[in-house]
């Protein structure tokens, strides 16, 4: 093993990742006067909420009567009853907040007539408990995220976060069950670090990229979900994977569901709108689960449009061009670039795209960890948090309504910060980081490193992503699973083989790209065998062959583990069928009809 001196740090926080949720967070904790560092792998304004492009939800009610009712009913229909309906009131009532605060911080969101923040329809927002969409997302045009990341990052230096910029997290400092730090490269010299903490945020994004088309950056390997995993704790939910119904048809990037809440629709090769045989109070502005799995029928059912009727119209060019340009400029230039689409003259291939996971790390409303100790499945973990899309609060449960994960990102970022303010205490000192510890966090980097097997990285990372995307669909059935199960457990044994040729430790992305696949092939490996294991159909997970939700047998949330060189073990946690305050009750399943 190769003699590595790490750099020595201490804060009272450390959070890992600077995308929005990450940001919120250590601004948050900043805020409550502590001293806060910012580990990331890409510099803030590169990280992945940059790309979100309709919006984030909030009752403000700009454009027509809204409540925070009606936003928790929609939330809590829209995840197919496995949302924890404590968090999903704890969300929505505080979003007009986090909007408000984001406004004033300096976003600059697009503005009706009056001046008043500009809020579009999308997928599953209704009002009056269903009765048709309403105008619930704020906007700035189709570039919200990228609005929200720069203005966060903004705050976040003006409140003295100090960052790390390009340095790769390896692994969390575990003792005792309670987390004292993470381990990290820095990309640029190879200078290894520990940032030893008195809580560690993991804000780490999601694992997209285990598939082989997304609109994820490919900087999305879950690495936070990952050394979860690695240090024994359990992923919650990670069978729920969000096709976005409106991805580029080949190249897979966001067309936002923004552009069908302006008026865009989606058409068949017999130029049926057929969302509405499907949705038809909604139509076209169904749950994305709903909407992806009606476009799957379509093509399965031959009317598929193009030379091979493998794909859908989305139209916009019955919209008037001014329209588009001041509403949804950024997808107008997407279109022309990845599909040579004119939008104001012909309508944008598109085809259900991997976008978002609905599972990650189990967390409370506070942003806490949770792990299953002794019987308790809602056992806080001292030391560790996590926040955006790599926890699982959870809010979204079984299918994620579009808009709200810039809300989740916000909303619980700014309950992280409040947290650390009432749990850390600045006066304690902070822990030594065992030298076993990083001995083993090294003696894995090594390994990798040093890896002289036959198969390189790149092999078994589109092995990986072809069985996952052909295996773990939009619709799935026993055998399906049962044989991408099959497929992942042979491609993960075949890591032992892995080859990589770069030894050095100055931007070795052949090193880097190992770890990553590393984070994710666990990650796949929960998923696909936690589908596998629930025999059901809710949200996004729908089974052919259990095409019923069945709330008796699993209204549960999976917990999943893989520890390192095991295979993966399954257990659950109750959904919490009770809501935050007493100010609404908790609201009962029932069919999901739109
Ligand atoms: O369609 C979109 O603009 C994506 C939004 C989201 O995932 O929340």
């Amino acid at each position: 093993m190769a003699a590595y001196e790490l750099i020595d740090h201490e804060y009272d926080v450390v959070v890992v990742g600077a995308g929005g949720s990450g940001l919120r967070a250590a601004l948050g904790a900043a805020q409550q006067g502590l001293k806060v560092a910012c580990v990331t792998k890409v510099f803030p304004t590169r990280s992945h909420t940059v790309a979100a492009q309709g919006g984030i939800s909030a009752s403000l009610g700009n454009m027509g009567e809204d409540s925070w009712q009606w936003h928790m009913y929609d939330t809590v229909k829209g995840s197919d009853w496995l949302g924890d309906q404590d968090a999903i009131e704890y969300l929505v009532r505080n979003a007009p907040k986090a909007v408000y605060e984001l406004e004033h911080w300096g976003v600059p969101f697009s503005r009706t007539d009056e001046g008043k923040i500009y809020q579009r329809a999308f997928g599953g927002m209704t009002r009056n408990f269903g009765e048709g969409p309403v105008q619930r997302t704020c906007a700035a045009a189709d570039r919200t995220g990228h609005a929200i990341l720069h203005t966060l990052y903004g705050q976040s230096v003006r409140r003295e976060v100090e960052f790390f910029v390009e340095y790769f997290a390896l692994d969390l400092i575990m003792q005792d069950g309670t987390c004292t730090g993470v381990t990290a490269l820095q990309l640029d010299n190879g200078q290894m670090h520990q940032f030893r903490a008195k809580m560690v945020v993991l804000a780490t994004g999601g694992y997209g990229r285990a598939y082989f088309s997304a609109t994820s950056a490919h900087t999305c390997t879950g690495d936070g979900n990952a050394m979860v995993l690695r240090a024994g704790l359990p992923l919650q939910d990670m069978e729920f994977v969000q096709f976005h119904p409106t991805g580029i048809y080949g190249a897979g990037c966001l067309i936002t569901e923004g552009a069908r809440g302006e008026g865009g629709y989606l058409t068949n090769s017999e130029g049926e709108r057929f969302m509405e045989r499907y949705a038809p109070t909604v139509k076209d502005l169904a749950p994305r689960d709903m909407v992806s799995r009606s476009m799957t029928i379509e093509i399965r059912e031959g009317r598929g449009v193009g030379p091979n009727k493998d794909h859908i119209y989305l139209h916009l060019d019955h919209l008037d061009p001014a329209i588009l340009h001041q509403r949804l400029p950024g997808i107008s230039e997407s279109a022309k670039i990845f599909a040579g689409v004119d939008v104001t003259k012909e309508p944008i291939p598109v085809l259900p795209t991997v976008h978002y996971n609905m599972g990650g790390i189990p967390t409370n409303y506070h942003g806490e960890v949770l792990t299953l100790r002794d019987g308790n499945p809602d056992s806080v973990v001292p030391g560790l948090m996590a926040v955006g899309e790599a926890a699982c609060v959870s809010v979204h449960g079984a299918n994620r309504l579009g808009s709200n994960s810039l809300t989740d990102l916000v909303v619980f970022g700014r309950a992280v910060g409040l947290r650390c303010g009432e749990v850390v205490d600045k006066a304690a000192p902070v822990q030594a980081a065992p030298k076993s510890q990083i001995d083993a966090h090294m003696a894995r980097f090594d390994r990798f490193r040093y890896a002289s097997g036959s198969t390189p990285t790149s092999e078994l990372r589109l092995s990986m992503q072809r069985a996952m995307q052909s295996d773990a669909a939009v619709f799935r059935t026993g055998k399906t699973l049962e044989e991408g199960v099959q497929k992942l457990r042979a491609i993960d044994a075949a890591g032992s083989d892995i080859k990589t040729t770069d030894r050095g430790l100055i931007w070795n992305t052949d090193l880097m790209e190992t770890l990553e696949y590393d984070n994710l092939i666990s990650q796949a490996m929960v998923t696909i065998e936690g589908a596998a294991n629930r025999t059901e159909s809710r949200g996004a997970h729908a089974r052919e062959d259990f095409p019923d939700r069945d709330d008796t047998n699993w209204m549960k949330h999976t917990l999943a583990w893989k520890r390192p060189g095991e295979g993966v073990q399954i257990d659950y946690r109750p959904v919490h069928n009770y809501t935050m305050s007493d100010e609404v009750s908790y609201i009962e399943p029932k069919a999901r009809v739109y």
